[in-house]
């Protein structure tokens, strides 16, 4: 692609962040669009009354993020209110689509401001806090060429394994290998199909990364293997703070190297997070960040072949200067009549102990022999990190395709790992917001990512945990995760297990379309999802649509996210077929021309919607990925003219045919004549 089209200005010394791949030239002078002020930290834009902006990757609100400021900042938060500016992951790239359609992508590394009309309301402000930076203008002709140039900016989004794309079931915490395997057992004996159970910190010995307690996992190898002979993978975190504790290898090590973020003293900087004391491994020193990486192998020997990483923003509970001085601060009160200002103060002095400037900037990095205050460099931490890890992989296990994925992020990232969405809540809100963020993120390169299904903190219902499947189907990464204290989650826990059940299955039966289109938004540097928005460009219904999603080529979805709802209402933008699944074969089909209609859903059911002249694919699911087969592949289609569809390689491939001529099809329309074909993806 060319990179004409892209200007790149570098406003005094910036840091490198290698958020870019395929670097585009320096333009020196005026800014196109943007009026500066003198030093170039406040950047402005005049908004026409209706334009709109898209993008900002992992962040709150609407797919159009006009009328908000958002924070680029990754943020440990799990409340993801409408008031957030910030949540775990920082991605300062926008998208303007009104009279100029451009870009802007600010290449910084600390916290920085969108004010997308926010202070007034048709102006975009950018604030940057010091004048080093690069500043990238993207132009093109839509939202979705620009957001296709950036892609090819920023490199080439990460792959994550085919298994990956199986269910996969999380819980704060299987604390032992009987709870895990249980958790297999029950979904396994309920008829559901599944690919993953993941391991959350009570695997390890005291909250130490890479050991696992002997006690609550015994003969931990023999234990993965047993799950990989019954086609599941397990998945264990890692942490960012390592444990301070004589005799700990991996502390030892890191300590006697140098490995560890300093204080400005230059000793080891010493905050707490789950084991208590830790230190920061400098995943900005490159041989620190390499000996890091390199102790994913004790795990991958053990039979590990997925990671998530976690606590990287890096998360901070306190610090011990902070906590020393917030226990004087409360004891000062100790027998005073505190009134509200006070009362107020000493609230703060607990609740702000935690993920604070004062300790941020506090922590020092050696980046080439430089020293660099962390502050400076914050979002940076948690891509490091990752990226660390997913070098070693090529290292460690060069012919295998380890997933992995993060909390924190940076653009850049994308390149490594995947990321999820972090600690969302059991909120009907939430559901809505996982369909928003799907196509933001995809903006920045975050293909593989998926949220917290059916919410992380706080307690579900069943009807909440049925339509929040419902979106979980379609999301790369399919996991449903819970924090510890919460109402059991897993599907095979409620009372309606059949329709759960008959849900996963139809997830495993869409997985050769939603694999595929993942692949081919990869190697195109597309969006696997869209918002209708950048479809239908001259449709003025489509544009402020913001709870529908178009997948892929061929389907369109449109979730129920609200409490006792019999359906909704759904704006069909073009001739479509809406197919009612109940499950992979009960299904039913209405056909609607385009407009506005209120359409049934009830909750055991999830409603595809297959465009004018397309199909989707689908094939009978299995009980886990390995055993999907592809000669049983065959179409639903809304065609009435011949229709050839790609099937990614590595899907195609499973079964060992490269081509398959006889298909199974059920077309709706004119069918008479029409040929449905489908071709590997060479
Ligand atoms: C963090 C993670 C969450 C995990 C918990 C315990 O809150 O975001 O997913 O379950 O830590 O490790």
């Amino acid at each position: 692609m060319n990179l004409n089209a892209i200007k790149k200005y570098v406003i005094g010394n910036p840091f490198e962040t290698h958020a870019v791949e395929n670097d585009a030239d320096i333009i020196t002078g005026e800014l196109k669009y943007f009026l500066s002020n003198d030093d170039h930290t406040v950047l402005t834009y005049n908004m026409g009354e209706h334009d709109k902006v898209y993008g900002m990757g992992e962040a709150v609100r609407g797919i159009n993020k006009r009328g908000w400021i958002y924070e680029t900042y990754c943020s440990d938060d799990p409340m993801h209110t409408e008031t957030k500016r910030s949540l775990y992951g920082a991605h300062p790239f926008a998208v303007i689509d009104g009279k100029d359609v451009f870009g802007v992508f600010i290449d910084y590394p600390d916290r920085l401001t969108f004010d997308i009309g926010y202070t007034q309301s048709n102006i975009l402000t950018i604030k940057i806090p010091e004048a080093n930076y690069k500043l990238y203008i993207i132009e093109g002709k839509t939202p979705l060429d620009v957001v296709k140039k950036f892609r090819v900016l920023i490199g080439k989004s990460y792959i994550a394994p085919f298994w990956s794309f199986g269910f996969q079931q999380s819980r704060w915490s299987y604390a032992t290998s009987a709870a895990v395997q249980s958790v297999i057992d029950s979904y396994k004996n309920n008829g559901f199909p599944i690919d993953a159970v993941y391991l959350d910190i009570d695997y390890m010995e005291d909250f130490k990364d890479f050991t696992v307690s002997e006690e609550r996992f015994p003969e931990f190898e023999s234990f993965v293997a047993s799950a990989k002979n019954e086609n599941i993978h397990l998945v264990p975190i890692i942490d960012a703070g390592v444990k301070v504790e004589n005799g700990y290898d991996v502390y030892e090590e890191g300590r006697a190297n140098n490995y560890f973020c300093k204080d400005k003293n230059g000793e080891d900087f010493i905050a707490a997070v789950w084991p208590g004391k830790v230190c920061f491994p400098d995943f900005l020193n490159k041989v620190a960040s390499e000996w890091f990486g390199l102790k994913y192998k004790r795990l991958i020997d053990a039979g590990i072949d997925g990671f998530w990483n976690d606590m990287n923003e890096p998360a901070i509970f306190y610090s011990e200067k902070a906590l020393d001085k917030a226990i004087d601060k409360v004891a000062s009160y100790k027998g005073k009549n505190i009134g509200v200002y006070d009362f107020f103060a000493l609230k703060d002095t607990v609740l702000g102990l935690s993920n604070s400037y004062s300790d941020y900037s506090s922590m020092y990095h050696n980046v080439n022999g430089d020293l660099v205050c962390h502050e400076k460099v914050h979002n940076l931490y948690g891509y490091n990190m990752t990226k660390s890890a997913s070098d070693a992989f090529k290292k460690i296990s060069p012919d295998k395709n380890i997933l992995i994925f993060s909390r924190a992020s940076y653009i850049g990232m994308h390149r490594s790992s995947g990321i999820w969405m972090g600690d969302n809540q059991s909120w009907w809100s939430h559901i809505k917001l996982n369909l928003q963020m799907l196509p933001s993120l995809n903006m920045c390169g975050f293909l593989y990512t998926g949220a917290d299904m059916v919410g992380f903190g706080d307690n579900c219902t069943e009807e909440l945990a049925l339509r929040w499947l419902a979106l979980g189907i379609f999301n790369p990464l399919m996991r449903n995760h819970s924090a510890l204290g919460t109402r059991d989650q897993e599907f095979y826990r409620f009372e309606k297990i059949s329709v759960f059940r008959e849900l996963v299955k139809l997830r495993y039966a869409l997985i050769p379309y939603l694999y595929s289109e993942y692949i081919k938004s990869v190697e195109n540097d597309d969006m696997m999802f869209k918002p209708l928005a950048f479809e239908y460009r001259d449709d003025k219904y489509a544009q402020s649509v913001e709870d529908q999603l178009m997948i892929g080529e061929c389907i369109m979805i449109a979730p129920v996210y609200e409490p006792n709802a019999i359906g909704r209402y759904v704006y069909i933008p073009e001739d479509m077929i809406a197919v009612h699944f109940r499950s992979e074969n009960d299904y039913s089909v209405e056909k609607y021309n385009r407009g506005h209609f209120f359409i049934e859903i009830p909750t055991n059911e999830v409603v595809i919607f297959i465009r004018k002249n397309k199909a989707l694919p689908l094939v009978k699911s299995a009980d886990c990925t390995a055993n999907i087969d592809y000669s049983t592949l065959g179409f639903v289609g809304n065609v009435d003219k011949d229709f050839q569809y790609t099937i990614c390689k590595e899907c195609g491939a499973a079964n060992g045919e490269s081509r398959i001529s006889k298909i199974n099809c059920r077309v709706f329309g004119k069918s008479e004549g029409i040929n449905l074909n489908y071709e590997v993806m060479k």
